[in-house]
């Protein structure tokens, strides 16, 4: 097989080596493309781009698969838990019992925010956006923890298991205590004997007159929702991650922006698209046959939870999910809700007409975790906070890999310019 790839610009040729993946995905290396040529590449939106080479997670979405540092994420969803997952995807390699012990011995530790943050947090307008207040909370972390946040990679990674544990245990004291505040509630302080899930669902839901107990089956829809958003590649906020690491920058401010991009509608808003969509189509008075028709003759909105850039057969988070969804509701009691009946209608019809069966278009993750979250009683505007969460290990792993990286440059695209060519200024008085 060719390791060497030819390009023929200007009457030159050039020779360009092959890069190939672990699983034997292929690359052309056009690293010394512009020195030799002149030349750069041009790819809006980099579809056809690897920005980075990655140990950490794999996705091929023709075959449906996506693994974490090669474990496949059904074996993962089956057999492992959130916690020890954000350990994987961190680490490489899953926990010995006694590195699982001092991980959450970690978590438990970090879990309570210092007083000065929590009045950082009281500080903002009740009605602020969650995820302005998380990702501002987040990059606070900096100012509040020196140490671990030196901005320079070296020192910053002596410190790795104490930030990363900060991050991934505050992250959560952080959303709960913010929602809280937007309802004029107390803070709970976090439960050292409670589990990662259980601690955050008892932070958000607890009152002092009654402690909140979910049921086994909540606490694992939730867990499972978190675990199988830990990583996903090269996507929007993780390229973001990478390329503030890039600069040198600390863990907290990296994941901070993280957290901005994720905010974006097209990247983590769809789990709350998918409520506004049933909620419009039950103001409707419609079942989701109407919307289904004018949705195939390209009249109407598109079904937002179904589809997927990458996933072309089907969206194996979404199938893991939809179990977990069904024990939830069932230990939850509900049964008959107007906006799950219109959601089970539209899965049914997609799932079985040719429209969408042709196109490949199946129910994505987002279509059943907006549901599990509305059905847990998490507000539509915390929809993508609870991504952020289950992301936030898978932040962290890619801030590492960067800083890591013994041959790391700043990341720095380079443009084709299209604007005005050269011109003089013309005095004020002239214009
Ligand atoms: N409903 C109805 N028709 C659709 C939909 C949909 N959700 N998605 C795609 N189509 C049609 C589209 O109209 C086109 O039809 P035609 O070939 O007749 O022109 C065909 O399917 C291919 O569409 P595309 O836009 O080329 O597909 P894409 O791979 O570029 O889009 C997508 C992927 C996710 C943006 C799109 O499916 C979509 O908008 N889905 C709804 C939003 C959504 O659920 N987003 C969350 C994705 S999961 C997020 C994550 O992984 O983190």
């Amino acid at each position: 097989m060719a390791n060497n790839a030819t390009l023929k610009v200007d009457n030159k040729e050039l020779t360009l080596p092959v890069v190939t993946g672990s699983e034997g995905e292929k690359a052309i290396d056009i690293s010394k493309l512009r020195a030799e040529t002149g030349y750069i590449t041009f790819d809006d939106g980099f579809g056809n781009t690897g920005s980075c080479t990655s140990n950490i997670t794999y996705i091929d979405g023709e075959a449906g698969i996506l693994r974490y540092r090669g474990y496949p994420i059904e074996q993962l969803a089956e057999k492992s838990n959130f916690v020890e997952t954000a350990y994987l995807v961190m680490n490489g390699e899953l926990p010995s019992p006694d590195q699982r012990a001092q991980f959450s011995r970690l978590l438990t530790q970090h879990a309570p925010l210092r007083e000065g943050m929590l009045r950082f947090i009281q500080s903002f307008p009740r009605d602020a956006h969650p995820m302005a207040v998380l990702s501002a909370t987040l990059n606070a972390l900096g100012a509040y923890y020196p140490h671990l946040a030196s901005n320079n990679h070296q020192r910053d990674l002596e410190h790795f298991d104490e930030a990363a544990a900060i991050a991934i245990s505050k992250v959560r004291t952080i959303a709960a205590h913010t929602f809280r505040v937007s309802r004029g509630l107390p803070f709970n302080y976090p439960r050292p004997n409670f589990g990662y899930c259980e601690n955050f669902l008892h932070l958000m839901f607890s009152e002092p007159y009654n402690e909140f107990a979910p049921t086994a089956e909540v606490a694992s829809a939730l867990n499972l929702f978190l675990l199988l958003h830990a990583d996903h590649e090269q996507n929007c906020s993780t390229s973001t991650v990478r390329m503030v690491a890039s600069a040198g920058a600390n863990l907290f401010a990296s994941v901070s922006a993280g957290v901005n991009a994720l905010w974006g509608p097209l990247h983590g808003g769809a789990n709350m698209a998918v409520i506004e969509m049933l909620k419009n189509i039950h103001a409707e008075g419609d079942d989701g046959t109407k919307f289904i028709a004018a949705a195939k003759a390209g009249k109407g909105e598109r079904l937002m939870g179904f589809g997927h850039r990458v996933y072309k057969n089907y969206d194996p988070r979404a199938k893991i999910i939809k179990t977990s969804f069904y024990k939830a509701l069932a230990s939850l009691g509900i049964k008959d809700d107007p906006l799950l009946n219109i959601a089970m209608k539209l899965e049914e019809v997609a799932l079985s007409d040719d429209y969408f069966v042709s196109r490949k278009l199946y129910p994505n993750v987002d279509f059943y975790s907006g549901l599990i979250m509305r059905a847990l009683g998490i507000p539509e505007n915390m929809f993508t906070v609870m991504f952020a969460i289950g992301r936030m290990p898978g932040w962290i792993a890619q801030w590492r890999e960067v800083a890591q990286n013994p041959k790391l440059k700043i990341y720095r695209p380079r443009q084709i310019y299209t604007g005005a060519t050269m011109r003089n200024i013309v005095p004020i008085n002239l214009r």
